[in-house]
């Protein structure tokens, strides 16, 4: 890693944890720690806890753990580097020129200068004669020049080796280009581009980077958008396209639409709030980002059945971030780009009529699960009411099923109580069946059944725990630290990953470097740093951590010398021999 540590040290003593993360999360004080709702996933109760003194955050519930760069890293989708350099901006100092060329830093850095390269070759080539077609195919679906260039759109020429060439001549490698994505390999090993006769959609990252595309072939031809694969720099269920422009126009509210020119139109028609997943449903991880950027969001996917399927969905994962949810249903089956074309020059006022009359994803629910009943026959009708209060009680805010209560009973005109008592019912339910997750989940993660990282931990708890607070205590007392170091070997670690861990800090130890919690961060991945962090919060620093690391050790001593069943049909008699004769000696 060519960031120094001094560096590192020099950005820790400039950096508090606490404040950095109190600007995407809200934090409250608890014990020695702070805790809130995690923003990595969805919950409703907090079990993201951040430790000030010790410089790290972790969440109980999903397992994400680690330093302040980590946390940046993972909030703001970023490389290691870059993560330094944001920090390093809010702290005043400057990263050091040469700290952006590890490895895996400069192929992205070439594939981020690939993409903008074919990006300007791309939108060069609508004015060339070639791009003629695809000119006018943009100007048919009614963009306006000023639209084209604000988009950066293009066209990507037939022959499929222009691209190709063009980036060789501007010195980018086969592989580059072919990690990009931007090329294909041939039976041969030649690279030919990858996307040909199409009109292209560049997709820009909320630093200006553009990470990727999105190219419509102007003709029946299936498929009818291809998209940039997932690279080092590019993932589609991390990103939305045009949230860079829509970011500081959102103004509180985002309108998510389902295509790219369904965005563009919208931006066009001046409503520049519009964003778009990127050829897949909406993830979790973009519901997050939708979450930093406003507090209300405005569906409004195409009117068909996969449009309103897909509506469904997305406010399941909308809506455990607690963000307001509006359900715009443009009419006539008309995707907003089609909604806003036929109207011609209304078509921005008839927009914001829509938009103002939307409803909320409950009214939206509500009225879908109607549809399905006629509430004249009687059976139907009280199935329709069961089935609605089994939806009402989903509902967090008791003020928010009340009000649903209310008009579900004048609407089929049955008690209120009665409609009450069936979606009490349900909430106790809900709430059992919510308890018994978070228990099971906190029960797992405990008992280490699920763990991926550390799977022999489930079958040698008492060891593992053992290993797990020896290594927070070494993390938190650089004293006992060495003491630990010089009397533990490494072998009597019973499981790998602990081991693992305990060996890169002995060595650290060993060449007089620091173990603090962000000294340690280069030697570990994201993964590990997270589990480091999960250790630490289940082991708060130890009053009096000689004593402490010594009685831990006496039992990873004693765990380590009894043998697994499975261990011991596979060890030697000279093992087993010395198992039996350490029994005999404690006996006595
Ligand atoms: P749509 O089929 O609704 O297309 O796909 P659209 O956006 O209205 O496009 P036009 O108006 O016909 O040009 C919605 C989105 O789904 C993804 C694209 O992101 C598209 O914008 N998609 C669709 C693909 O990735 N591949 C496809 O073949 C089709
Ligand atoms: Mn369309």
């Amino acid at each position: 890693m060519a960031i120094t540590e001094e560096f590192k040290q020099e950005l820790k003593a400039r950096t508090d944890i606490a404040d950095v993360i109190s600007s995407y999360v809200q934090l409250k004080k608890s014990g020695r720690n702070l805790v809130g709702l995690c923003p990595f996933h969805n919950e409703r109760s907090p079990s993201f806890s951040v430790s000030r003194e010790n410089g790290f955050f972790y969440c109980f519930g999903c397992g994400a753990g680690g330093d302040v760069i980590t946390f940046i890293k993972k909030i703001e989708n970023l490389d290691y580097v870059d993560a330094v350099k944001l920090l390093a901006d809010r702290a005043g100092l400057t990263v050091p020129e040469d700290a952006a060329s590890d490895g895996m830093g400069h192929l992205k850095t070439r594939i981020y200068e690939a993409n903008r390269e074919a990006a300007r070759f791309y939108h060069r080539n609508l004015y060339a004669p070639q791009g003629r077609q695809a000119l006018r195919y943009l100007r048919d679906r009614g963009l306006t020049e000023k639209t084209i260039i604000h988009f950066g759109l293009g066209y990507s020429p037939s022959d499929r080796f222009e691209l190709v060439n063009h980036l060789s001549a501007k010195g980018f490698s086969n592989n580059e280009m072919i990690q990009a994505n931007l090329a294909n390999q041939s039976k041969k090993n030649n690279p030919f581009d990858r996307f040909s006769d199409r009109v292209m959609f560049p997709i820009i990252d909320l630093r200006g980077n553009v990470i990727g595309f999105g190219g419509r072939i102007m003709s029946d031809i299936k498929p009818k958008y291809l998209n940039t694969s997932d690279t080092p720099v590019f993932n589609k269920s991390r990103n939305l396209f045009a949230l860079n422009f829509a970011k500081n126009k959102a103004g509180g509210q985002l309108i998510l639409v389902e295509g790219y020119m369904d965005v563009i139109a919208l931006h066009q028609a001046g409503f520049e709030n519009a964003v778009a997943t990127l050829g897949t449903s909406l993830t979790e991880e973009q519901a997050m980002m939708i979450k930093r950027y406003c507090d209300e969001v405005v569906i409004c996917y195409d009117a068909d059945e996969a449009g309103q399927k897909a509506t469904q969905r997305a406010i399941g994962i909308l809506r455990p971030t607690g963000i307001k949810i509006k359900i715009l249903t443009v009419p006539n089956g008309k995707d907003p780009d089609e909604f806003i074309k036929s109207h011609g020059q209304q078509g921005s006022a008839r927009f914001r009529m829509l938009l103002e009359k939307s409803g909320n994803d409950t009214e939206y629910r509500i009225m879908k699960l109607r549809s399905g009943y006629n509430t004249d026959v009687p059976e139907q009708k009280v199935e329709f009411a069961t089935k609605a209060a089994e939806l009402i009680a989903t509902l967090d805010n008791p003020v928010e099923q009340d009000v649903y209560i209310g008009r579900l009973s004048q609407e089929l005109a049955i008690e209120k109580t009665a409609l009450k008592r069936l979606v009490e019912k349900n909430n106790r339910r809900t709430y059992r069946e919510h308890q018994k997750t978070e228990q099971r989940q906190a029960q797992e993660n405990m008992n280490g059944v699920k763990d991926r990282l550390n799977k022999e931990k489930h079958f040698n708890l008492r060891a593992a725990n053992a290993e797990e607070a020896i290594i927070s205590i070494m993390i938190y007392d650089p004293d006992t630290a060495i003491k630990i170091a010089r009397e533990l070997n490494a072998d009597t670690f019973v499981t790998g990953f602990n081991k693992h861990i305990y060996e890169i800090l002995k060595r650290r130890i060993e060449q007089g470097r620091e173990i603090s919690a962000e000294d340690i961060s280069g030697d570990f991945s994201d993964d590990e740093m997270g589990r480091i962090s999960g250790m630490m919060m289940s082991h708060p620093r130890e009053k009096s951590p000689d004593s402490a690391a010594r009685e831990y050790i006496e039992i990873l001593k004693e765990q380590s010398s009894k043998l697994t069943p499975a261990q011991a049909a596979e060890a030697d008699n000279d093992t087993i021999m010395e198992q039996l004769r350490k029994m005999r000696e404690k006996k006595k």
